[in-house]
């Protein structure tokens, strides 16, 4: 069996995910991949803090060069999130020839191109599964099972927290900040929840998943926005009484040679295969040539299904790491923004 040693950046949600799982799962690990993983060195902001799992202190470090100048980790995942310092010790961790992990998707929506081409440059993976969709495996299937398909339109429920709160607003009666609060409290959010109740979290998913399904590299101040904050419980009562659910909805969508971006609430009627996809659930439909719509639902938020992702990219390293497909981000499309339908 090969030992590969991994430094885990992060131990919040989704870091403490990976190493309950990988602690958890290890037999099963070794059995599929031949290796016996360890996480040799995690970074965290704050040592002392009450995390409600064992974690040896020992690995604990809040310096970044504690990993970054360990020349015996073969691989980093990074579960910190935003854009500093995480994009610099990526950077770092790149250059040094590591392969990387991320679930970071406001810096894969940002700085996808310029890292993915650093990765390149230095022959080494950077995979970001967990980046979009919680535990759905969506960036799997566009990578690895649609080679011979066009993809002509994404439309998905992207972000869990939103969907969490305009279901149990819809379910409960409870108010908008009750069920925020609730959502944060369950992990869903994000440290700053303006990026998800604001849809700025499922625009950074929707330019993920058209980067890989178009080989572009969208700007995401460009996408059409709008989020679920100025919804009340009157609004919601009001579309399920007509026979309908309110999503948020992030639809990519090819159009005369430009891509059409949005992320707006909608109104899908009752039989819409996206309006009873409630809680913390995500769903994605891609629309393709060859393949025809193909539908992914599933957890898209929470520690465990975003470990799954993580891991999944992880073990993609482990046992095929020459076969991995390289995204290419490269050719930037035209692509012009404007309302319109949920692709029903
Ligand atoms: P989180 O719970 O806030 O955890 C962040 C972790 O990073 C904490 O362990 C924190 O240390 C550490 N950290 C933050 N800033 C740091 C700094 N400057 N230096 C060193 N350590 C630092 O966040 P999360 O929910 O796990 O999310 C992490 C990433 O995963 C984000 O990119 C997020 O968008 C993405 N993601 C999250 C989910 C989800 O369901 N939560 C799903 C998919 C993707 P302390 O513990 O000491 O504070
Ligand atoms: N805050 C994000 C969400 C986490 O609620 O969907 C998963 O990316």
């Amino acid at each position: 069996k090969k030992q590969v040693r991994v430094g885990l950046l992060g131990l919040g949600t989704v870091g403490g995910g990976v190493y309950k799982t990988l602690l958890k799962n290890r037999e099963t690990i070794l059995t599929r991949t031949g290796c016996e993983v360890e996480v040799v060195n995690i970074l965290v902001r704050d040592r002392e803090k009450e995390r409600g799992f064992d974690v040896d202190a020992k690995r604990l470090t809040l310096e970044p060069e504690n990993l970054l100048k360990d020349e015996t980790i073969d691989i980093y995942i990074e579960v910190i999130g935003g854009i500093h310092p995480t994009k610099e010790i990526i950077e770092q961790a790149l250059r040094s020839k590591r392969h990387v992990i991320t679930a970071n998707k406001e810096l894969m929506a940002k700085h996808g191109a310029d890292l993915l081409r650093l990765a390149q440059e230095n022959e080494v993976h950077l995979l970001f599964e967990a980046s979009v969709a919680g535990g759905i495996p969506v960036i799997h299937m566009l990578q690895g099972y649609l080679t011979a398909n066009r993809v002509h339109e994404i439309c998905g429920i992207l972000n869990g927290t939103s969907n969490y709160i305009l279901s149990e607003m819809s379910k409960t009666g409870k108010s908008f900040s009750e069920v925020l609060a609730e959502a944060q409290a369950l992990g869903y959010a994000e440290a700053d929840p303006t990026s998800d109740v604001e849809g700025f979290d499922a625009a950074y998913k929707l330019a993920i998943l058209t980067n890989l399904a178009y080989d572009a590299c969208v700007d995401i101040a460009t996408i059409d926005r709008q989020g679920i904050s100025q919804l009340t419980g009157a609004d919601l009562a009001l579309a399920e009484r007509m026979g309908y659910a309110i999503k948020l909805i992030g639809n990519a969508k090819e159009q005369a040679g430009a891509l059409q971006l949005s992320v707006r609430p909608h109104l899908l009627p009752d039989a819409h295969p996206l309006a009873r996809v409630n809680d913390v659930f995500n769903a994605v439909t891609l629309r393709a040539d060859v393949v025809g719509d193909l539908t992914l639902i599933g957890r898209g938020a929470g520690e465990f299904p975003t470990a799954s992702a993580v891991i999944e990219d992880l073990t993609a390293l482990l046992t095929q790491r020459e076969n991995i497909r390289r995204p290419n981000w490269e050719r930037a499309m035209n692509h012009r923004c404007t309302e319109q339908d949920a692709g029903a």
